[in-house]
């Protein structure tokens, strides 16, 4: 792909896992903090150019699922984008996790930087994170960072998710990582 994207081409395509994937989150069915491994799929679509005036963005259009072991519905999905700014070397990753909440995380990285990191907070400005009045009282999302990392036709992400619970007096560190090769 051409360098449009930035370091955003070479993740373009789809990916998947073994279950080689780790997730660390408070079970409330087990009450207790779990390590779960996983699988995950993931595709990227490329698009773009998105105008916004003297801006010209381009992004990956994506979608990934994860599964526990051979269950038939994934235990955690994202929808969303990540977007390139090629004038200004900023990267984006915008997603909604079915929970009800939205992340604009962001970032600068060179065009041909493979590894990458992208941060939001609570109230940040301009990259922030909105949840549902419930997560809002009981498990509420303070901050998400995420460093990518590129291969060739693999990709990895070290991922964590700092968040207040009602059942910890300690901010919670809810982490996942994962690598994926590509698949197609
Ligand atoms: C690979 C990525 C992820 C996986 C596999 C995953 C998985 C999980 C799991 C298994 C739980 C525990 C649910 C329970 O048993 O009670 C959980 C909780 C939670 N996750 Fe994630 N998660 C991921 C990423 C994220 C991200 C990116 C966010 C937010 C930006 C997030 C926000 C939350 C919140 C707020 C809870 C707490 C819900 C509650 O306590 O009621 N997660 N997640």
């Amino acid at each position: 792909m051409t360098n449009e994207w930035g370091p955003l081409g070479a993740l373009a395509g789809e990916w998947e896992s073994d279950t080689g994937g780790l997730d660390t989150a408070y079970s409330h069915s087990q009450g207790k903090v779990l390590g779960t491994p996983f699988m995950e799929k993931c595709t990227m679509k490329p698009f773009g150019p998105v105008d916004n005036g003297d801006q010209h963005l381009y992004g990956l259009d994506y979608k990934s699922a994860m599964w526990r072991g051979d269950e038939e519905n994934p235990f955690h999905t994202e929808v969303g984008y990540w977007l390139w700014d090629g004038a200004t070397g900023e990267i984006m990753r915008g997603f909604v996790v079915p929970r009800g909440i939205t992340v604009l995380a962001g970032g600068i990285a060179a065009a041909d930087a493979t590894e990458f990191t992208m941060k939001a907070t609570k109230d940040g400005s301009p990259y922030n994170i909105g949840e549902n009045q419930y997560l809002a009282k009981n498990a509420s999302t303070v901050a998400y960072e995420v460093t990518i990392t590129v291969g060739k036709d693999t990709w990895s992400y070290d991922e964590l998710t700092t968040l207040r619970m009602n059942e910890f007096d300690e901010p919670f560190a809810h982490t996942d990582h994962n690598a994926l090769r590509r698949v197609g």
